[in-house]
C-alpha cells in the first residue's frame, strides 16, 4: 500500500511541468515540432483549443473550447514493456480516471478509445520521435468534457458523446489531474510487477471478450470474435476458420451493440 507522499511523488513523476496555451493546432504536434521539449519526461501540454486536432489514423479529432486537449512526453526507455503497450495503459488510466469521478457505463474499445452508450467519449494518440535525448514517446489525450453534437462536424456528431451529455460535470484540469494520477500510479506500479496485472485488468474494462468484430486487413473486412490481449497488449481473437490471430493494428468495429 502507498503512503500519501509516495502517492504524490509518483503523480509528480509524471506532472512535473504543465504548459498551457490558449489555442494550438494540436497538442500533439505543438511538441513534436519542438524538440527541445521532448527532454523533459513528464511535460505536459494542455491547450485550450486546437485549430487542427489529430485523430489516429489520419482523422481529425474535433470539439470546441471546455474540453480537454494535451500531451504527454514520456521516456520509453524507463519502462521495460512493449511500446504499444502504453497506449493501453493510457486507455486503462483514462477509464479509471473517469470511474474516480463518477462515471459509470464507459468502456474500452481496443486499444483505447472510451465509450459511452456506444458513442466515442475520449481517443488517445500516441506519436514517437527520435531525439537527442532518446526516443520519445507524445501521448495526446482527448476527453469530451462539455456541449453537444453541434460541436461536432455531421459525421462526427452522431458518432460522439460529451461527460455532458453523461450528465457530469467535470472541468479539462480536473480530467487532466485525475489522469495524470491514475496513468502516474499505473506507471509505477508497472516497473515493479510488469504489465501482466494490468492486461487483465484492462480486459475487465473492456467488457469486450466474446464480442463478435470485424477489422481491417490487407485484403479487407475480416470477422473474428475477441478471446483477450497478447502478452503485449494486442488483441487476441479466434477467426471464421477457428484460427487464433493477433491484431496489433488497423480498425475494429464491432458487430453488434454492447449489452
Ligand atoms: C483518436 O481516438 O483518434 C485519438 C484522438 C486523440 C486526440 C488528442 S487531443 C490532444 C492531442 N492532440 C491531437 O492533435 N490529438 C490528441
Amino acid at each position: 500500500m502507498q503512503s500519501v507522499n509516495q502517492r504524490k511523488a509518483s503523480f509528480m513523476s509524471i506532472r512535473n511541468r504543465l504548459l498551457l496555451l490558449p489555442e494550438t493546432e494540436s497538442t500533439n504536434s505543438y511538441l513534436l515540432d519542438r524538440p527541445e521539449l521532448l527532454k523533459t519526461p513528464g511535460l505536459v501540454v494542455r491547450s485550450v483549443r486546437q485549430t487542427a486536432g489529430r485523430g489516429r489514423r489520419g482523422k481529425v479529432w474535433e470539439g470546441g473550447e471546455g474540453n480537454l486537449y494535451c500531451s504527454l512526453v514520456l521516456d520509453p526507455s524507463q519502462y521495460a514493456i512493449p511500446q504499444p503497450s502504453f497506449t493501453l495503459l493510457a486507455g486503462l488510466a483514462l477509464y479509471r480516471a473517469l470511474e474516480n469521478k463518477g462515471m459509470r457505463g464507459h468502456w474500452i474499445k481496443w486499444p483505447n478509445d472510451i465509450l459511452w452508450q456506444e458513442k466515442k467519449l475520449a481517443g488517445i494518440l500516441t506519436e514517437t520521435k527520435q531525439t537527442l535525448y532518446g526516443q520519445r514517446l507524445v501521448l495526446g489525450l482527448g476527453v469530451n468534457l462539455v456541449g453537444g453534437p453541434s460541436q461536432f462536424s455531421a459525421e462526427i456528431a452522431t458518432q460522439s458523446v460529451t461527460l455532458e451529455q453523461a450528465g457530469m460535470q467535470v472541468t479539462a484540469i480536473q480530467m487532466l489531474q485525475a489522469f495524470l494520477l491514475a496513468f502516474g500510479e499505473i506507471l509505477d506500479a508497472v516497473k515493479v510487477s510488469g504489465l501482466t496485472p494490468f492486461l487483465a485488468d484492462w480486459e475487465r474494462c473492456c467488457q469486450s471478450l466474446g464480442r463478435q468484430i470485424w477489422h481491417e486487413t490487407s485484403q479487407g473486412w475480416a470477422g473474428a470474435k475477441i478471446i483477450g490481449l497478447a502478452s503485449d497488449g494486442a488483441l487476441k481473437v479466434v477467426d471464421v476458420q477457428g484460427q487464433v490471430q493477433v491484431i496489433s493494428g488497423g480498425e475494429v468495429r464491432f458487430a453488434k451493440p454492447n449489452p
